[in-house]
C-alpha cells in the first residue's frame, strides 16, 4: 500500500482529482494519510475534511523565520511518514532537508510543458499568462520527481493541450487542469504505487 501526504494551497482541484481516483479505482493500492495546507480556511482543506482524512495547516506565516517552518514542515512529514509526498498546487519552496530525506519520493504537478514556463515566478495563473503572452499553440502539464531546484527533477509524464484563439489565462487554466492535470498526476500515482515507474540516473524508466 502506497501512503502518501498531498500538500495543497488553495482549490484543491487536484487534490480532489487524486480522491476521485482512488473512489473509482483509477490509482489502486494508494491510502491518503493527510494533506497539508499553508493556507488556512482553503477550499482544498474542505475536500480532506469531506473525504475523511485529516487537514493540517502549517503556514510559514505562523514562524520566527522560514528555518523555523522548514525544520517544523520537514518534522511533521518525517512523523506522517509517507511513502510519497504528493504537491498538488502546493505554493511553498521544499525545504532541502525535506528534498534529501524524502529523495525519489516528492513528485509535484506543474502546468506547463517544462522546461517552458517554469522556474521561480512561473506558478498558477502566471504560467498561462506567460503562455499566452508568447503565442504558443500547444501547452499542458508536467509531472516530476522534486529535486533541490525548482521545476527541474526528472519528468515523469506530459500531455500536450491546445491552446485556442480567444483564450484567456483563466479559460486556458481550467482546459489545462482537465485535459491534463487532473488525468497525469493520478495517473503517476497509480504507477508508482504499482512500480510501474523507476528513476534510472536523472531519467524516469517505465519499469
Ligand atoms: C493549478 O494552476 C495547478 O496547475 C497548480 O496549482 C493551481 C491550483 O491547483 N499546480 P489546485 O486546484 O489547488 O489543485
Amino acid at each position: 500500500m502506497l501512503k502518501i501526504v498531498v500538500c495543497v494551497s488553495g482549490g484543491g482541484t487536484n487534490l480532489q482529482a487524486i480522491m476521485d481516483a482512488i473512489d473509482c479505482g483509477k490509482i489502486t493500492n494508494t491510502q491518503i494519510l493527510a494533506v497539508i495546507s499553508n493556507n488556512p480556511g482553503v477550499k482544498a482543506l474542505e475536500r480532506a475534511e469531506k473525504y475523511g482524512v485529516p487537514g493540517i495547516c502549517m503556514s510559514p506565516k505562523e514562524y520566527a523565520s522560514r528555518a523555523e517552518f522548514n525544520e517544523a514542515f520537514t518534522n511533521k512529514m518525517c512523523e506522517l511518514s509517507p511513502d510519497l509526498v504528493v504537491l498538488a498546487g502546493f505554493l511553498v519552496k521544499i525545504p532541502e532537508q525535506m528534498v534529501s530525506k524524502f529523495s525519489g519520493r516528492i513528485v509535484n504537478i506543474h502546468p506547463a510543458l517544462i522546461p517552458s514556463f517554469c522556474g521561480v515566478g512561473y506558478y498558477g495563473l502566471k504560467v498561462h499568462e506567460k503562455a499566452l503572452e508568447r503565442g504558443v499553440k500547444v501547452t499542458g502539464a508536467t509531472v516530476h520527481f522534486v529535486n533541490e531546484g525548482m521545476d527541474e527533477g526528472p519528468i515523469i509524464a506530459q500531455k500536450a493541450v491546445e491552446v485556442l484563439d480567444g483564450d484567456t489565462p483563466e479559460i486556458l487554466q481550467r482546459r489545462v487542469m482537465e485535459q491534463a492535470e487532473w488525468i497525469l498526476l493520478p495517473q503517476a500515482i497509480d504507477d508508482i504505487a504499482n512500480g510501474r515507474i523507476k528513476l534510472v540516473g536523472n531519467h524516469v524508466r517505465r519499469a
